[in-house]
């Protein structure tokens, strides 16, 4: 006879046994914001397709009680009780074991329930504000990934897609939110009661509700759909920038997708304490404020950037994700990676003056730092626990996610491309779709064998580097796995290999399937070209195909190694202006990757970096203030004797486009002439250039008498507070007290931040350490954490890990379970550059080590051992010093 199914069957599974499904959830919540307390019932129309004893369903910090909960079959005279309930905390499931057999078919299943609005940002949580004066608290819900079993018992799975039909009771005088309209409002005196209209079918991590003080702005879109933005009582004009983009933004997918927005109405809120940047829930759009928000006088040209960015994110999500859902965490990348590859779509197409597919390199380069990890993980990546899915919210999905969607979409056309993404969304629309779901409609579309491209890309973690040498007439290539350790993994790929052979006119395209190819060079030109002198040794006069760029415009996901004669041509073409900004970039960001695994000197980089004197694009000398940081803080360990002089090199490189520049806004200047200013000026200050430190601290202290002068404009701010920074010490504290003082009076959050970002940047480890203690205590609001570590000095990088340590405890009660802990340990473990520190904290960890912290754990330590492994290299490179002081006092 078959065992008696119990409970411990249903322990330990990473999905919920598929016996009862839900249909449709009737919800009640009743938020008490004064006790910070909620009380709740939900009925949910199941469809029971097993016989069945038992219904499992997600929960965790719910209180259920016994004699509320009721199953209901048309076909039973009365309702069944379950005999009992047993709620098993790690899995964070209730199961409810009922006497009799559950008959198949439909029925619905009642549950009381009550809860706390927590203060951890997820779940149903509380948030705070000021109103007149006087503190308050908000009820807001961040359900994804798997945090609506803290709202309500329910199906937790993106696959269990239901309707829902939301009602709320909440004090009269608030605003409350959710996915719908709300169809009916019933006030009670103090209380009031508002039905929502039920929504179409969708998953449980999209649900949400807000209920606080708000006002609001509204405009339509050309369809009729009302859009609105939510924010503090009397900020609305705040709000007006991420209207418009809304409003633009939902016309543009709806044109762009072959299918209009799906529901009556789109809310976008700003919630003053928040996790993540912002959350996609179905039609009501959570924020930051910072990523919401938009202050013209006080709001820099990125926080411009950033709110765009933000929006079309959250509302490419309403088709990507919301109407076609992932049909597991393993595909989260679908959501992630496709949202961020299409914001791009909508910001070009909005504000083609910001050049924003030239900015995307900086997500394409940040998947391949994370990519280039032995730690990284495949795209596509198995998830067995709950706990492990807030980890995948990280540069894999999103950044390599989207890249590798471009590699793909630039080698399938544009046309084609979008074709098939309108074909993918009409067929999966209101249900759920796996990775290979997408490949098949590409594949079908195109004709091309898109799945076993693809696969290689998202099955298997890291990607290749093409070695291209010139041998014989021939150009020879051989992939290999790039790691920044400096090993070569085993992996392969199937590479969409471009080139461009001294101009642009002429592109070629072939896949590279095997780890070595050949090309003759013939192929490369037409027959009027003498290939012979093309490769005559020194041939890089102006004029003919002297040079000879891979991976054209950057559009695919690998790094190219060319042999010295191939990069010194292309050192020539940087000089000569011959190469595009995308281009430029690539080969920088290619040589500092090569360098940093010890395949190329950190001599060999600073002459092409010499090359970049005259470039002025925004996204490239973004590029190359990244790498003069890194450089400059593995100096301090390598080679502290050459410092100075690296610096010296570094300013007199920075100098052309900021001497071009200025400090003061040009009128009618653009967009990214305004966030460039700020990143070389940061620059500037932080490498200790004393012309820029004096002029900051002249305008700073015309800022403190004056908050609205012009001589300090929102751009140039940061830059400011960290030349401020560098000059405090801890017997003169002064700057850092003027800091507080610009950060307690601020009433942006973006204006917060950015004194946040600049206060642990000072060179006194004494004053790092006050910084830190400031950001734990109650004047800094725990999501705004993280910009304060990510600015912490290279001289309080010890402290900050002592730091760490004392408070750990504290750190990781506080901050949980959510992803923000996991800044605390790459912001202060990943800078540090030798075996001994890897280790010490390999100890310290090996006791306190979690599930949502283990990734990230081992991606830090790695990156401390190949930092380590750097500095090795650095120490070695013996025509360093020559090569540092050439350049350092070179005259131009
Ligand atoms: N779905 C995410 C929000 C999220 C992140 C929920 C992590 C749960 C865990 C949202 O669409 C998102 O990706 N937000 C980004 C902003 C975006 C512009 C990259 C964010 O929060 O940073
Ligand atoms: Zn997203």
């Amino acid at each position: 006879m078959a065992e008696e199914p119990n409970v411990e069957q249903f322990k330990g599974q990473p999905r919920l046994p598929k016996f009862a499904i839900p249909k449709r959830y009737d919800l009640f919540l009743k938020p008490d914001l004064s006790s910070c307390k909620f009380v709740g019932g939900v009925q949910i129309t199941i469809d029971v397709v097993a016989a069945t004893k038992f219904l499992v369903l997600n929960a965790a910090e719910l209180t259920v009680k016994d004699d509320s909960v009721w199953f209901k079959n048309q076909s039973l005279s009365k309702e069944l009780r379950p005999s009992e309930i047993v709620p098993v905390e790690e899995d964070e499931i209730l199961v409810f074991k009922f006497d009799e057999v559950l008959p198949v078919g439909e029925a619905v299943f009642g549950i009381g329930f009550e809860g706390t609005l927590n203060d951890k940002m997820k779940g149903f949580y509380r948030s705070t504000y000021e109103h007149n004066g006087e503190k308050k608290n908000m009820a807001v819900t961040q359900f994804e990934p798997a945090d609506a079993r803290r709202c309500f018992p329910c199906w937790d799975e993106p696959a269990h897609k239901a309707t829902f039909k939301i009602t709320l009771e909440v004090p009269s005088e608030l605003v409350a939110l959710s996915n719908m309209p709300v169809i009916e409002e019933k006030v009670d005196g103090p209380v009031k009661t508002l039905s929502f209209q039920e929504s179409p079918i969708m998953s449980t991590y999209l649900v949400a509700v807000v209920v606080g003080l708000f006002d609001y702005l509204e405009d339509f879109t050309p369809d009729g759909i009302k859009v609105r933005v939510y924010c503090q009582v009397g900020k609305s004009n705040q709000g007006k920038f991420a209207l418009d983009v809304a409003v633009k933004t939902l016309d543009l997918y709806k044109k762009y997708f072959a299918v209009p927005y799906s529901l009556p109405k789109l809310d976008m809120v700003a919630i003053p304490d928040f996790a993540a940047g912002a959350m996609e829930n179905y039609g009501l759009v959570t924020y930051r404020e910072s990523a919401l928000l938009y202050d013209a006088r006080h709001s820099a040209a990125a926080n411009k950037q950033r709110v765009a960015v933000v929006v079309a994110h959250e509302l490419a999500h309403q088709w990507f994700g919301n109407l076609v859902t992932m049909e597991w965490w393993t595909h989260l990348w679908l959501n992630e990676g496709f949202a961020t590859w299409v914001s791009y779509l909508a910001a070009d197409s909005l504000f083609p003056e910001w050049k924003i597919w030239t900015q995307f390199l900086d997500e394409t380069t940040m998947g391949l730092r994370l990519d280039a990890l032995a730690e990284s993980h495949p795209i596509e990546v198995d998830i067995n626990h709950a706990s492990e899915i807030d980890e995948i919210f990280d540069a894999i999905s999103y950044k390599k996610g989207a890249s590798v969607i471009r590699m793909l979409q630039s080698y399938l056309g544009a046309d084609c491309f979008q074709r098939s993404l309108a074909s993918y969304i009409k067929k999966f629309a209101c249900s759920n779709a796996k990775t290979e779901d997408l490949w098949a409609v590409l594949e079908n579309e195109s004709g091309e064998p898109v799945k076993m491209l693809m696969d290689s890309w998202t099955k298997q973690k890291g990607y290749p580097v093409v070695s291209v040498n010139v041998k014989d007439g021939k150009l020879e290539f051989e992939q290999s796995q790039f790691l920044s350790s400096g090993s070569s993994g085993d992996g392969q790929w199937i590479i969409p290999v471009t080139l461009c052979c001294g101009s642009y006119t002429a592109q070629k395209k072939f896949l590279l399937k095997t780890k070595y190819d050949k090309l003759d060079m013939e192929e490369l030109v037409d027959s009027s070209v003498d290939t012979t002198s093309l490769l005559a040794k020194g041939n890089q006069g102006k004029g003919g195909c002297l040079w000879i760029k891979f991976n054209v415009d950057q559009t695919g996901f690998y790094r190219v190694k060319y042999d010295d004669e191939l990069a010194e041509r292309l050192r020539y073409a940087i000089e000569a202006n011959q190469l595009s900004a995308t281009d430029r970039f690539g080969i920088l960001d290619d040589s500092f990757s090569l360098c940093m695994a010890c395949k190329q000197t950190l001599s060999s980089l600073f002459s092409l970096m010499a090359a970049y004197r005259e470039e002025y694009e925004y996204t490239v000398v973004s590029q190359i203030i990244t790498i003069s940081y890194k450089i400059v803080s593995m100096a301090y360990d390598a080679i502290p004797e050459l410092l100075d002089d690296i610096k010296k090199f570094l300013i007199n490189l920075l100098q052309f486009s900021a001497e071009k520049l200025g400090w003061d806004p040009k009128d009618g200047e653009n967009h990214l002439d305004a966030m460039l200013r700020g990143e070389l000026l940061t620059a500037l200050a932080e490498f200790g250039h004393d012309l820029t430190l004096n002029e900051a601290a002249r305008r700073f202290h015309a800022f403190l008498d004056d908050r609205n002068t012009l001589l300090l404009p929102p751009d140039i701010r940061k830059a400011a507070y960290v030349a401020i920074m560098q000059t405090v010490n801890s017997s003169n504290k002064s700057g850092y007290e003027y800091l507080l003082k610009v950060y307690r009076e601020a009433d942006l959050s973006q204006e917060k931040v950015r004194v946040l970002s600049a206060l642990a940047s000072c060179p006194d480890p004494a004053v790092v350490r006050d910084a830190l203690n400031f950001f734990l205590s109650s004047e800094v609001r725990n999501q705004d954490v993280l910009y304060g570590l990510a600015g912490i000095s290279r001289e309080g990088r010890d402290t900050a890990w002592i730091w760490l340590k004392e408070n750990w405890d504290h750190i990781s009660k506080t901050w949980g379970s959510g992803f923000l802990l996991t800044r605390f340990i790459s912001s202060i473990v990943s800078p540090f550059s030798s075996n001994e520190k890897a280790e010490e904290v390999e100890e310290f960890f090996a006791s306190r080590t979690k599930p949502s912290i283990s990734r990230t754990l081992k991606q830090s330590m790695e990156r401390v051992r190949i930092n380590a492994n750097w500095v090795h290299g650095i120490k070695n490179d013996r025509s360093l010093g020559d090569v540092v002081k050439e350049l350092a006092y070179r005259k131009y």
